[in-house]
């Protein structure tokens, strides 16, 4: 059976993707499924967390023994992160979180009819992991002891990996070179887990609880214990 080492911890995970409304009808989105999310919220159940998964329009079933917050926006996505963080001991953004959006949604379905279309502004969304990060740093609350997060990256994996999870200021981050049948809205995934001020960690190709189980295990081991 699984470790129970985050037996008395509780973990949040961000998992699938944002969507920014454009009209009632249309919105931004990307190509995140919520499998990883999804797998790392089962894994910590079966290693004995309380976990709060906030899901962005993932189309899974519930993962069993995880409480699920259901968002759609980058903006919701933030206040339940940081509404369930408040007791967290740990924090893995799964989420494919939507950099921009549109400064505005239209109240009416925008209609192709009247010349040419407008251009769509966009304004810059909430950075919620750096914001955790932050606020950690700064001593305010929500302070998870340990705070994860994931790029997806196209090329100079490792270089632009470190630089992120430097810029960020989070412990761990998985990065995972996207492209080539991997990530997205597949079972296997494969990365490398940076980790602040230590050796990176090579996760080769498996399925994707393989990954969740390889974070949960550093995760654990930068927790205070006892829990
Ligand atoms: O900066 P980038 O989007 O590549 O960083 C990815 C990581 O940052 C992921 O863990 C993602 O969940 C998180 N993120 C966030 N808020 C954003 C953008 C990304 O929390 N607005």
């Amino acid at each position: 059976g699984a470790p129970r080492d985050l037996a008395g911890r509780h973990v949040v995970v961000s998992a699938g993707g944002t969507r920014e409304a454009i009209d009632p009808v249309r919105f931004i989105g990307n190509r995140s499924s919520g499998l990883q999310g999804y797998a790392l919220a089962r894994t910590a159940v079966a290693r004995g967390a309380r976990v709060t998964v906030v899901a962005a329009n993932v189309a899974l079933p519930d993962p069993a023994g995880a409480a699920v917050v259901r968002v759609e926006s980058a903006e919701h996505m933030r206040a339940a992160v940081l509404d369930a963080a408040r007791d967290a001991d740990a924090v893995v953004m799964a989420a494919a979180v939507a950099d921009f959006r549109p400064v505005a949604a239209s109240d009416v379905k925008i209609k192709k009819t009247g010349g040419e279309p407008e251009p769509i502004r966009l304004a810059k969304n909430p950075d919620i992991l750096a914001e955790l990060c932050d606020r950690r740093r700064d001593g305010l609350k929500p302070s998870p002891e340990v705070i994860a997060g994931f790029a997806a990256e196209t090329h100079d994996v490792l270089a632009n990996g470190r630089a992120k999870l430097e810029r960020k200021g989070c412990d761990l981050l998985v990065v995972n070179q996207v492209g080539d049948g991997l990530a997205f809205g597949t079972p296997d995934n494969a990365a490398v887990i940076l980790v602040a001020g230590g050796d990176p960690v090579e996760v080769p190709r498996g399925p994707k609880e393989s990954l969740a189980d390889a974070l949960w295990t550093l995760v654990s081991a930068r927790l205070s214990h006892p829990a």
